[in-house]
Order: C-alpha cells, then sequence, then structure tokens
C-alpha cells in the first residue's frame, strides 16, 4: 500500500466507527488526491454527516466569536499577545479587536490568503476599518516601513527563503493599501504582529471579552445562524464535515 492508501485506509476506518459517514471537501484533501478524481462514498448502508461532527468539541446552540475561539480555533496565544502588546502600544481600541482576530483565518479557516478570508469572515460584523486592516496586514506584512520601525521579519526568510518574490496580486494590493486613508491602521496589525511570543506570558481570552463586547456586532441568532453574507463560512468552520 502507497502512502495514500494507508491514509484512505486509516481514514475510511475512522469513518466507519462513526454513526455516520465523513466524506471529505476537495479542498481539505486536494494535493494529497488529484482533485480531478471523484472522491467516492462508501457504500456501507450509513447515513451520511450533515450536521455536528461528534469528534469534535460541539459548539452552543447560539455560538459567538469566542464559542469559535474556545471550540473551532487553534491556539490563540499569538493573537492574544499581538493584542495585548497594541493595548500596551495605545493602540486604539477597535484596532486591538483587528489585532486580536488579523489571523483568524490561519486560526480556523484556511492558511492560504488568510487576511483576505478573515475580513470576508468579519466584515458584516465589524467596522469597516477592522477588516480592511486585516485585509491588507497580509500585504503590508512583505514590505517594511521604517517610519514605524517594521522591518521584513527574519521569520520569513527562514520560512520562504531569501530570493522569495511576493506574487504580483500581493504587491498591487500592497502599492493600493499605501495610498489609502487606513494604510496605518493595517500597519499597525503588522507592528504588533508578534511572532516570538514569551512562553512564560499568560494570555486569556476573557481579557478581550469587553474590547469584542464593544466592537464586535455578535449575531443573536448565534454567529452562522444569522443571515450574513459570511454567515455561511462561520457555519463550515462550525461542521467542517457536513456533506451537503
Ligand atoms: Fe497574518
Ligand atoms: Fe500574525
Amino acid at each position: 500500500m502507497s502512502m495514500l492508501e494507508r491514509a484512505e485506509a486509516a481514514e475510511r476506518a475512522m469513518s466507519e466507527e462513526l454513526d455516520r459517514t465523513v466524506v471529505k471537501s476537495v479542498i481539505y484533501v486536494s494535493g494529497d488526491r488529484d482533485p480531478r478524481v471523484p472522491l467516492t462514498r462508501p457504500d456501507n448502508g450509513k447515513l451520511v454527516m450533515m450536521g455536528q461532527d461528534p469528534r469534535l468539541p460541539r459548539m452552543p446552540e447560539r455560538p459567538t466569536l469566542l464559542d469559535f475561539f474556545k471550540y473551532r480555533f487553534g491556539p490563540a496565544n499569538h493573537l492574544m499577545q499581538s493584542a495585548r502588546l497594541a493595548q500596551k502600544n495605545g493602540v486604539a481600541e477597535k484596532l486591538v479587536l483587528a489585532c486580536l482576530l488579523h489571523d483568524i483565518g490561519i486560526a480556523g479557516f484556511i492558511r492560504g490568503d488568510h487576511g483576505y478570508w478573515a475580513a470576508q469572515l468579519l466584515e458584516p460584523y465589524v467596522d469597516e476599518e477592522v477588516s480592511w486592516a486585516i485585509r491588507y496586514h497580509q500585504a503590508l506584512r512583505f514590505f517594511p516601513d521604517e517610519s514605524v520601525g517594521y522591518a521584513y521579519p527574519q521569520m520569513y526568510t527562514k520560512l520562504f527563503g531569501a530570493d522569495y518574490e511576493p506574487d504580483p496580486y500581493i504587491q498591487r494590493d500592497y502599492a493600493y493599501a499605501r495610498e489609502h486613508k487606513w494604510y496605518m491602521s493595517a500597519r499597525l496589525i503588522c507592528v504588533n504582529d508578534l511572532y516570538a511570543f514569551d512562553p512564560n506570558v499568560k494570555v486569556e481570552l476573557e481579557e478581550f471579552t469587553d474590547v469584542v463586547g464593544r466592537h464586535f456586532r455578535q449575531p443573536k441568532e448565534g454567529l452562522g445562524w444569522d443571515a450574513s453574507p459570511s454567515a455561511h463560512m462561520w457555519r463550515t468552520i462550525m461542521m467542517p464535515t457536513k456533506y451537503l
């Protein structure tokens, strides 16, 4: 058996232990598999997954933003420490929220183009400047601005190689953001974006309850169950293995 076949057999075994069959979306497995090959549904007589996956912690009926942090996002240390640093640097409160949320694309959804995904997730619920700053922090990250002491991250050289050139669309979006009235808001996310956080510093999510309460419009139906233009994206984070 090839590695891929072994992985698929393990998946099948796991899926057979569940009451419902899980068929993953193409995007989760593309690359490991050829996306042109149809994903087949195992013919095991079971119903397919059409709700919350029992392998995941169950989300409350009307989930809040903080519930997504607790039940669906990876460790939020990077985000909380960035937000705390922004607070310490006297950044305006709504931009502290931007720092707290700037990488939720990575923490809970899709890595590639994470700034764009996070902005879209958040747009219906935050001030326009907040989602704008989150969208453009991604492009700005690659370009130094000495006026605020922001250098090209050494970590990027390590991650992408010394000769890495950002894609043309990132260069285009940087040039656009550079001339925008909210440029500094996106830049402040980069300035307070901490890579090397101190493992001894403990930050609790609850520290930001008030900031979130004042600057995030929590839908009363619960995030995902409202009718906003990005509600379906929150539902996908809540139920990533839903068949349809
Ligand atoms: Fe980021
Ligand atoms: Fe970040």
